[in-house]
C-alpha cells in the first residue's frame, strides 16, 4: 500500500493557529477496528486532520490510529467536540484527552448550543488556558447565536462547523461568520452520502471529469470552508483527497450555487435535534 506525502493545504485561523483545509470526519464509525483502520489510512493517504467528538464514542480509536500511525503529533490537527448534555468543558476535555492519549487536542468545539449559547463558553475558554487545546470554537451556531458568544468572551471562536453543501449553501452564514473572522467547517459536505446521487451533480462531475464526491467537495474548498468527508473505505478516503489538483469554473460554481435549498439562511439548521 502505497502512501503519499502530506497534505500542505492549510489554513490560517483567527488565533493564528493553522488547520488543514481538508479532514477526516469519523461519525458514525464505531469504536474500534474500523473507525482505527479509516484513521490509520486517511493518515498514510496525506490527511492531517481528524474530526471526532465526544459524543461519536470513538476518540479512543482515533488516538490509537495516530499512535499507530507514527506520524508525529504535531503534524496532525485533531479536534474534538464538548457533548453539551454534559455540563463541565474543562472535567470533559480531560477526559476526551485521556482517550486520545494525547497531551492537548488541536480544536475544542461545543458541539451544539443546547441550553443556550454562551454557558460553556466560560469552561471552553478555561480548557485553552490549561493547555488542552489550542483552538476553540463551536459547531451548529446560527449568526445570533455567534454574536452571543462574542459579546460574552475573552478569547472569540475562530471556527463554526455546520452542514454545508451547496444544497445547504447557508451563504448568510457563511458570510455573516468571515465578518467575524470565523472560518466555517462543512460538515455532511456529501450530505451524508445522499448528494453524491444527485443527477445536476452528477452531470456536472461527467463534464469537468471527476467523481460527483470530488465536485462537492471541491465546492466547499472554493468557498473558502474547511471540508471534513466521512468514509470508510481506503479508496473513497483517497478519491476525497484529491480535492486540491482542479478548479470548478465561476459557472460551474454558479450550477452547484442554485442547488441552495435553505435560501441563503443565516441559520446553522432548519430543524434542531436536542
Ligand atoms: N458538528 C456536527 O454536528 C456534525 C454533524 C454531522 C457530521 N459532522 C462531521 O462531518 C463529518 C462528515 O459528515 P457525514 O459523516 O455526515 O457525511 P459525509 O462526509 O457528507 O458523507 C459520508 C457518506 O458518504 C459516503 N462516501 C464518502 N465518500 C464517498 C465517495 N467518494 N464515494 C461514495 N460514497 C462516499 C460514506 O460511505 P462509506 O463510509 O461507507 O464510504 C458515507 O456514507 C462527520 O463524520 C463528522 O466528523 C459533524
Amino acid at each position: 500500500m502505497s502512501s503519499r506525502a502530506p497534505d500542505k493545504h492549510l489554513r490560517q485561523l483567527a488565533d493564528g493557529n493553522q488547520i488543514p483545509q481538508l479532514g477526516l470526519g469519523v461519525w458514525q464509525i464505531p469504536n474500534g477496528p474500523m473507525c482505527v483502520k479509516a484513521v490509520r489510512w486517511a493518515l498514510e493517504l496525506g490527511y492531517r486532520h481528524i474530526d471526532t467528538a465526544q459524543a461519536y464514542g470513538n476518540e479512543e480509536s482515533v488516538g490509537r490510529a495516530l499512535k499507530e500511525s507514527g506520524v508525529p503529533r504535531d503534524e496532525v490537527f485533531i479536534t474534538t467536540k464538548f457533548w453539551p448534555g454534559s455540563r463541565d468543558p474543562v472535567a470533559e476535555a480531560e477526559r476526551s484527552l485521556e482517550r486520545l492519549g494525547i497531551d492537548f487536542v488541536d480544536l475544542y468545539l461545543i458541539h451544539w448550543p443546547q441550553g443556550g449559547p454562551t454557558w460553556a463558553w466560560p469552561g471552553m475558554e478555561q480548557a485553552r488556558a490549561n493547555g488542552y487545546t489550542r483552538s476553540i470554537g463551536v459547531s451548529n451556531f446560527d449568526v445570533r447565536e455567534l454574536d452571543e458568544v462574542i459579546a460574552t468572551a475573552a478569547v472569540a471562536p475562530v471556527v463554526d462547523q455546520v452542514q454545508f453543501s451547496p444544497f445547504e449553501y447557508r451563504r448568510k452564514l457563511l458570510d455573516g461568520a468571515g465578518e467575524r473572522a470565523i472560518a466555517v467547517e462543512a460538515y455532511s459536505p456529501l450530505g451524508t452520502g445522499r448528494h453524491l446521487g444527485n443527477r445536476a451533480v452528477q452531470r456536472l462531475a461527467a463534464r469537468v471529469g471527476r467523481t460527483p464526491a470530488q465536485v462537492l467537495l471541491r465546492w466547499c474548498v472554493q468557498q473558502n470552508t474547511i471540508v471534513i468527508p466521512k468514509s470508510t473505505h481506503r479508496d473513497r478516503i483517497e478519491e476525497n483527497s484529491r480535492i486540491f489538483d482542479f478548479t470548478l469554473s465561476a459557472e460551474d460554481m454558479a450550477e452547484l450555487d442554485a442547488l441552495d435549498e435553505t435560501g441563503a439562511t443565516d441559520r446553522a439548521l432548519e430543524e434542531k435535534w436536542w
